[in-house]
């Protein structure tokens, strides 16, 4: 078992700086995610510490040593690669047993004529199969040893991936979007086995995705990556509900998070749409900022809105989505163009609005994010610092 610590690893392709100095300590048999958009620079920094790539400056030490003079085979860790990189003229056995074959067996013992007159290689071989058999046990691989890949589904294969990653007892899993080529209900499924395999095995996990579900769903901490640095590092649960830059909030949950153009006002008051909320941040007056409300901080407003003592807007209800459990409502707010929102609902609740017809979605400045121009998140300033009472608006 052995933490990762990487210190200021930087990296560049020719020209292009794909990572610029990434600190960060993972603890020994954590889970760790780094996520984010398509190339910010996630498989980069991951092949850094596998020792598939060399970073340019900086350090990577497995377990307080420092591996960067050692080769990938070397290091104690094992990759599993959105391809899975099986190789297909080999039985599922032979996949799995092949870095055990590898590492334990001379060449010679490998070769196919000498090998039938080692007794010495029987007895290793006898230890490669347990091996390998506790492996495929464990991942429910064992009546599909004898296949090859192409006989297999691909969650099966994923699991021949995987397999051959634990056979070697690393103290380190590192994963590239394991489950990128799944689909969508074995994704599921997978997220659940991965996450136990985890707990079972108390190894070190970085993975990889740009799935913001998988992230949120595996993971001790997750790292925030865009454009070669890390902008948030913290628990799944931290940057859902105190994300640290408007890049963060937009990037963790789903749907969206509801982004609506704001300003302050007179003693840092953010007003919406010209209206005052008791809401107030630490931001010069005549500063424009960015209002983020999640979809499950809306709510319709029945009756007479005014009398329900929150904010609220006029919003007409475009689209009614059915994941099912829930719905996803769009809505185009009265009277700004292209401005939509979104927000949760039940189905019962959803069955009862017609698309079309205009709705009071009313919200909590309490569950509200502001971001400044730039785009960090502002705090709110301490409760009392805000002087508005509860003022209804219209969009
Ligand atoms: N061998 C290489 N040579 C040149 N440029 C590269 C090489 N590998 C990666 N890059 C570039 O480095 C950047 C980061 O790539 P990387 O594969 O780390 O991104 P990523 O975050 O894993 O993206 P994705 O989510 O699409 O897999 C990209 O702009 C990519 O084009
Ligand atoms: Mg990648």
């Amino acid at each position: 078992m052995a933490a990762v610590d990487l210190a200021s690893i930087a990296k560049s392709f020719g020209a292009t700086k794909v990572l610029g100095g990434v600190d960060l300590d993972i603890a020994d048999g954590e889970f760790l995610t780094l996520v984010g958009p398509s190339g910010c620079g996630k498989s980069t920094l991951i092949r850094i510490i596998a020792g598939l790539e060399s970073q340019d400056s900086g350090s990577v030490a497995i377990g307080g040593k420092r591996v960067d003079h050692l080769r990938a085979h070397e290091r104690r860790v094992a990759m599993v690669f959105q391809s899975y990189a099986l190789y297909p003229h080999m039985s599922v056995r032979n996949n799995i047993a092949l870095p055990l074959t590898m590492s334990r067996l001379s060449l010679w013992q490998r070769l196919p004529l000498l090998r039938l007159l080692s007794g010495q290689r029987r007895q290793v071989m006898r230890g490669i199969e347990a091996d390998v058999g506790a492996v495929a046990a464990q991942l429910q691989l064992e009546h599909l040893l004898d296949r090859k890949p192409a006989q297999l589904s691909g969650g099966q294969r994923q699991r021949v991936a995987l397999g051959r990653a634990m056979v070697r007892s690393p103290d380190v899993f590192l994963m590239d979007e394991p489950l990128s080529n799944l689909d969508a209900k074995l994704r599921v499924h997978m997220r659940t086995e991965l996450a136990e395999l985890h707990k079972r095995l108390g190894a070190t996990f970085i993975y990889v995705t740009h799935d913001q579900v998988e992230a949120m769903t595996m993971s001790d901490r997750v790292a925030m990556m865009d454009a070669g640095s890390i902008l948030q590092l913290g628990t799944p649960s931290q940057l859902y509900e105190k994300p640290a830059s408007l890049k963060v909030a937009q990037f963790i949950g789903s749907p969206a998070i509801n982004l609506l153009p704001a300003s302050v006002a007179n003693g840092g008051r953010i007003e919406l749409f010209g209206r005052p909320l008791a809401l107030a941040v630490a931001e010069g007056q005549g500063a424009s900022v960015t209002l983020g409300i999640r979809a499950e901080a809306l709510s319709l407003v029945p009756g007479e809105p005014g009398h329900a003592g929150r904010p609220w807007f006029s919003a007409r209800l475009r689209r009614k989505e059915n994941l099912g459990s829930e719905y996803i409502l769009h809505f185009d707010l009265a009277g700004r163009d292209a401005q939509g929102v979104t927000m949760r609902a039940s189905p019962a609740v959803a069955a009862s609005l017609s698309e079309a017809a205009e709705f009071a979605l009313g919200f909590d400045e309490a569950a509200c994010h502001v971001f400044n121009a730039a785009g960090d998140r502002l705090e709110p300033k301490a409760p009392g610092a805000a002087t508005a009472s509860v003022v209804p608006l219209r969009a």
